[in-house]
């Protein structure tokens, strides 16, 4: 399953990834995590320090590599420099599952060590001025979505996404991309508003989409996100001492971490495996189209020359028995 971690600016979006993805490392969950934030600190957060955090690979680097793989034999898609972030997987598209090994894990992702096993991080590689503009083809998280969007996920393999909220990732489709988006927010006016923007443009897509209270001290933040959020609240964290020890560099064992947090991130992954079970690749598949004809005629078409509507392949479905077959 695919679930992100969105938020305001500072909120904990890292930090709630970090300990979700240290969480699944203990049940022996195949993970990838991948850290596709302004910010780029999931490396850290896991507890890479600067040198191995600055020798990731940076997914937008190799994005060349990334597409002529990904694009296989699909007759529909005539060379790498015709695909786009949005460009839909086909008949003869190469797709990626969790498990596997492959030439793009091979070049972007890296084992990192966790108590109860290894997970997978890629990096979308630090963003520069130009990546937060209005282009969208500067975009680093291009990536990313190529990635998600030919990615066939099962039910106990997790896909998680350390990612900002910002304009890039509604105009792209990205933030439909994801069986379950975890909103983090502080009990403050800013953090709620955040909700507000991203509940908006989620509504019209069917986004499952819940709040995880983060740095919540006593009754009165709970109370002011639940009159906020109402039922969107899913669970609430507060202050961690055992965070506060790992950002020092001195992470004690996992299963240190306060229980009531442990108990967070147990109400996390229910809430996420629930989301997966209603996964329709249909609409999953729909929806990537939608946003590729979007981008194609915003901007696509006229960048690559090319008419990027006949990429779509109309009775391609992304699914488990697709990956099987490719
Ligand atoms: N529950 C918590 N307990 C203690 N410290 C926390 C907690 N959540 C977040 N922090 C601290 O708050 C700071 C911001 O958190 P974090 O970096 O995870 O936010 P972010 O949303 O990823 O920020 P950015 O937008 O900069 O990427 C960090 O120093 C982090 O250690
Ligand atoms: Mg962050």
């Amino acid at each position: 399953m695919k679930i992100a971690f969105v938020g305001k600016g500072g909120s904990g979006k890292t930090t709630l990834s970090s300990l979700f993805i240290r969480h699944l490392a203990t049940i022996g969950a195949p993970v990838i995590a991948v850290d596709a934030d302004i910010n780029q600190h999931l490396g850290p957060a896991l507890g890479l320090d600067d040198d191995q955090a600055a020798e990731l690979p940076a997914m937008g680097a190799r994005l060349p590599l990334i597409k002529n793989y990904l694009r296989g034999s699909n007759p529909r898609i005539a060379s790498a420099d015709t695909m786009i972030k949005t460009t839909p997987p086909g008949e003869g598209s190469r797709l990626l599952r969790v498990r596997e090994n492959n030439p793009v894990y091979d070049a972007c992702a890296r084992p990192v060590e966790l108590d109860g096993g290894a997970v997978r991080l890629m990096v979308t590689g630090p963003f520069t001025e130009a990546d937060l503009g209005v282009s969208c083809y500067h975009s680093k998280t291009g990536a990313v979505e190529l990635c998600l969007n030919h990615l066939v996920d099962g039910r106990d393999e997790y896909v998680v996404v350390d990612m900002t909220a910002g304009s890039d990732s509604f105009a792209s489709g990205m933030f439909t991309r994801f069986d379950m988006t975890f909103l983090v927010a502080e009990p403050t006016r800013k953090g709620v508003s955040v909700y507000r923007q991203y509940k908006e443009y989620a509504r019209d897509f069917g986004i499952t989409l819940k709040v995880v209270g983060n740095k919540v001290q006593g009754q009165d933040d709970l109370d002011f996100l639940r009159a906020q959020v109402g039922d969107d609240l899913l669970v609430t964290v507060g202050h961690s001492d055992w965070v506060r020890a790992m950002e020092k560099g001195r992470p004690p064992r996992f299963d240190l971490l306060e229980e009531p947090n442990t108990a967070a991130l147990r109400t996390l992954r229910s809430a996420a495996d629930a989301a997966y079970a209603g996964r329709d690749w249909e609409r999953y598949t729909r929806q990537m189209v939608h946003f590729h004809l979007k981008n194609a005629q915003s901007w696509g078409n006229a960048k690559t020359g090319a008419d990027l509507a006949a990429q779509v392949d109309p009775s391609f479905v992304l699914q488990e028995s697709v990956a099987a077959t490719a």
